[in-house]
């Protein structure tokens, strides 16, 4: 994973494509907040879905989204799959991704050609409960605060450097519905805290730590990292 990366000194657009597997319910928010004004850099510019039914896709297309469905079961291969989504993003000029509920391990192919470019929101303050039915796990361990994690993907499950959390209480009588509704509320603001933070401020990861750096004035390039084009 890149050691440093440097927010281009202008405010050009940074093209985001959504990859999803279900409701969608983060790609709304994120989509919210984009009509709101809340990015500066962060432009979203396709959707696609590896499930051709996911609302989330009728979501993205009601939104005047590109959206588009692909079917791994269409492809021989995880990397023909892959390659297949970086062709089509690439016709959009998209160079950042966002995992709203997509519901796949990301290969290398999509590592390769986004590196430290690659967002996911997960229902759980990483490293604890990774994977699926993560405020279920929550409950049945008996925490007392749970919430949600926004972070950097690599090759693992829910593993990369982490951008943002955010905390909610459990409650004596919360069951898996109760919580994950709660939680959802702060996913749908922390999603967009940190795409907006990590496309609009200097960052660099040391060692597991991603370390958001002082804003540089904009006419005199840092000389930490590399520009994003
Ligand atoms: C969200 O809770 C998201 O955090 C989770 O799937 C749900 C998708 O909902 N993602 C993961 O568990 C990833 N490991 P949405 O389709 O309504 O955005």
């Amino acid at each position: 994973m890149t050691n440093a990366v440097q927010p281009d000194a202008t405010s050009s657009p940074v093209r985001v494509g959504i990859l999803l597997s279900g409701r969608g319910s983060n790609l709304e928010a994120l989509l919210r907040h984009a009509r709101a004004g809340t990015f500066a850099r962060a432009q979203f510019a396709a959707a696609l879905s590896d499930i051709p039914t996911a609302p989330g896709l009728a979501a993205a297309a009601r939104a005047g989204l590109p959206a588009s469905a692909l079917e791994p079961s269409a492809f021989p291969s995880r990397v023909a799959y892959e390659t297949e989504i970086v062709r089509r993003f690439d016709e959009l000029g998209i160079e950042w991704l966002c995992l709203a509920g997509y519901m796949r391990i990301v290969g290398k192919t999509l590592l390769a050609r986004y590196p430290s470019r690659i967002l996911n929101i997960h229902p759980s303050l990483l490293p604890a409960f990774p994977g699926l039915h993560a405020q279920q796990q929550a409950l049945d361990h008996g925490v007392r605060v749970a919430g949600c994690t926004v972070h950097l993907v690599d090759s693992g499950m829910d593993t990369g450097p982490i951008i943002a959390q955010a905390t909610v209480p459990v409650l004596d009588n919360d069951t898996e519905e109760t919580l994950s509704a709660r939680i959802l509320v702060q996913e749908h603001k922390l999603y967009a805290d940190g795409l907006k933070r990590i496309t609009e401020q200097p960052w660099e990861l040391q060692g597991r730590r991603l370390i958001f750096l002082p804003t540089t004035n904009s006419s005199s390039p840092s000389p930490k990292g590399n520009p994003i084009p």
